[in-house]
């Protein structure tokens, strides 16, 4: 299939960076007060708040940032990095930090370092682009120290993608890594099971997402850990690891600050896996 790459029609899931920005603020994780902070104030996107999701976003971005820390490679690309703060905070350890998003995400991110952070590290770099177009993914190469290897990492965009979209993201990670070595690191595999569970925890979160994009869709979910190996390995992945959200219960934050005590919210996090991938030899 041949497709006609638009950021229009990717715009439509910006808000949803809003709906994941906010549980953050119920964690410990640094600068996430900060910046909702100033999104609160500068953006009046009609986005449904919930912060029941709290536990969930809190446990993929660390479990994300354990596997990152396990693999020692020190240069990232985060693909739809949002307003999360990971950048800055690895930038800050020394990494050498590559965010890439859509436009209006990018733009209001380089605003957010520059008041949550005066100076933003010359080693974090605020790149608009788009995931699926391979001339982007080129550009960015002029930020990479070539003689580092890769991590890649992405929580919450392939969930937004049909799978031609999914293979046309793989495709451009595939190129990379094949270029520089290295890793992938995604938490975007949900598996319909995961879906289910997530609308058994967070009664209206699916439908509240589906109000603010079109692209929420469960047609768009891998059946399940065989449908994800078989997928990525006809790009040319090969499945390393995978991790389940609940190895890093004893870790969250937000369960406590929330007095959370739900099963279903605990169903959730053993269904929600990360996965990391390298390409195959
Ligand atoms: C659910 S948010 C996740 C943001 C962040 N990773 C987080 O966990 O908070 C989805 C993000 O994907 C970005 N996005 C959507 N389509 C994109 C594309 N084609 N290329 C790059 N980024 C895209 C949106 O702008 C938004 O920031």
């Amino acid at each position: 299939m041949i497709f006609i790459i638009s950021d229009k029609d990717y715009e439509e899931i910006g808000p949803t960076a809003i709906v994941t920005a906010y549980p953050r603020i119920f964690t410990d994780i640094p600068y996430e007060k900060e910046i909702y902070h100033w999104l609160k104030s500068h953006c009046n996107e009609n986005v449904i708040l919930n912060k029941m999701l709290a536990p969930e976003i809190e446990a993929r971005y660390k479990l994300i940032n354990e596997i990152l820390e396990k693999y020692k490679i020190k240069q990232v690309l985060e693909l739809a990095a949002g307003y999360s703060s990971r950048g800055l905070v690895y930038s800050k350890k020394g990494y050498n930090y590559v965010e890439l998003d859509l436009e209006k995400v990018s733009k209001n991110k380089k605003e957010i370092l520059n008041v949550v952070e005066h100076n933003i590290p010359n080693n974090l770099n605020i790149i608009s682009g788009n995931a699926l177009r391979i001339d982007d993914f080129k550009n960015i190469e002029s930020y990479l120290k070539e003689d580092e290897k890769i991590v890649v990492i992405n929580e919450g965009l392939l969930r937004y993608l049909s799978f031609d979209e999914k293979k046309l993201v793989a495709q451009n990670i595939y190129e990379i890594l094949s270029k520089y070595g290295g890793i992938w690191i995604t938490s975007d595999v949900t598996p319909k099971k995961f879906i289910q569970s997530q609308n058994e925890s967070l009664k209206n979160l699916n439908k509240d997402l589906s109000n603010i994009t079109s692209r929420n869709n469960l047609n768009d979910r891998f059946e399940d850990e065989k449908h994800i190996r078989t997928f990525f390995g006809n790009i040319g992945f090969e499945l390393v690891e995978i991790h389940k959200f609940s190895e890093i219960k004893d870790e969250l934050y937000s369960i406590n600050e929330l007095g959370i005590v739900n099963d279903k919210i605990e169903q959730t996090l053993e269904d929600a896996i990360v996965v990391v991938m390298k390409v195959k030899k």
